[in-house]
């Protein structure tokens, strides 16, 4: 394994509609393949010492789709956390949810709440699960709890600075984005994690979400080692 890893990976994770159309399966099938790829991902990212690693599983976007896929997802998603809690809890994994959750269906949306309490005190990977995420509804919402501690008197507009506007945030505790991963052969962020992206490395992989491997993620591991971040200064800069 390389010795830089990123503190901090995301991933967009595509395409599980499409490896089910291949297989002239209904999208359905896809995304319950899809959670198969998402604990071997998790239980990997963990073994390999990553501190945070962030998956984009549904975006405010998606809630558009038609009734009877975001059905299947939140129920799919029910399921996911009843029986992958005691897992997490297992591999010493602190689980978070970002995202306008008060959208989530009451049940499911307690007991993911209910997970995040319960593994609170564990010292391992975050796993942050995005759910009902937009970048841009959490840029807007930090505005607006801004404006609303300047209204109130309890913050001056002075200050506030590039440096503190993570504080208010959907877990302001969560850092940049050191490596983002997106899969199915788009290329595009899909309003994911905004803010946390500015300086992130990106990779692009053409395999389908359900089709990923231990072996993909080692791969995406291995060419972000190789990269150099300049953060806008000189490669002389940087290698003082
Ligand atoms: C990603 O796969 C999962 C979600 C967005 C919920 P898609 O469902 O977007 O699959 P494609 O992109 O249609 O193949
Ligand atoms: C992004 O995928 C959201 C998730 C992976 C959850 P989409 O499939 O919704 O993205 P677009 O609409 O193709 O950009
Ligand atoms: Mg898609």
């Amino acid at each position: 394994m390389p010795d830089i890893l990123p503190v901090h990976l995301a991933i967009i994770m595509d395409g599980n509609g499409r490896w089910a159309k291949q297989r002239k399966m209904p999208r359905i099938m896809g995304h319950k393949k899809g959670v198969d790829v998402v604990n071997k991902v998790v239980r990997h990212s963990s073994r390999l010492g990553i501190k945070y690693l962030s998956l984009f599983a549904f975006s405010m976007e998606n809630w558009k789709r038609p009734g009877d896929e975001v059905g299947f997802l939140m129920r799919l998603l029910d399921e996911y956390i009843e029986k992958e809690l005691t897992t997490i809890l297992k591999e010493n994994i602190r689980f978070t949810v970002t995202g306008q959750t008060e959208l989530i269906p009451e049940g499911t949306r307690k007991k993911l709440l209910d997970a995040a309490d319960r593994s609170a005190a564990n010292t391992g990977m975050v796993l942050n699960l995005a759910l009902s995420y937009g970048g841009r509804a959490e840029i807007a919402d930090a505005g607006r709890r801004i404006a609303e501690l300047a209204a109130a008197g309890r913050l001056k507009p002075e200050d506030i600075t590039e440096d503190n506007f993570l504080e208010f945030m959907y877990h302001p505790e969560i850092p940049d984005v050191d490596l983002l991963i997106r899969t199915s052969g788009e290329l595009r962020i899909s309003n994911f994690m905004l803010w946390r992206i500015a300086y992130s490395e990106l990779y692009f992989t053409d395999k389908l979400w359900p089709d990923i491997t231990e072996d993909d993620i080692d791969e995406a591991l291995e060419d972000f080692a190789g990269r150099t971040r300049r953060f806008g200064k000189t490669d002389e800069q940087i290698d003082t």
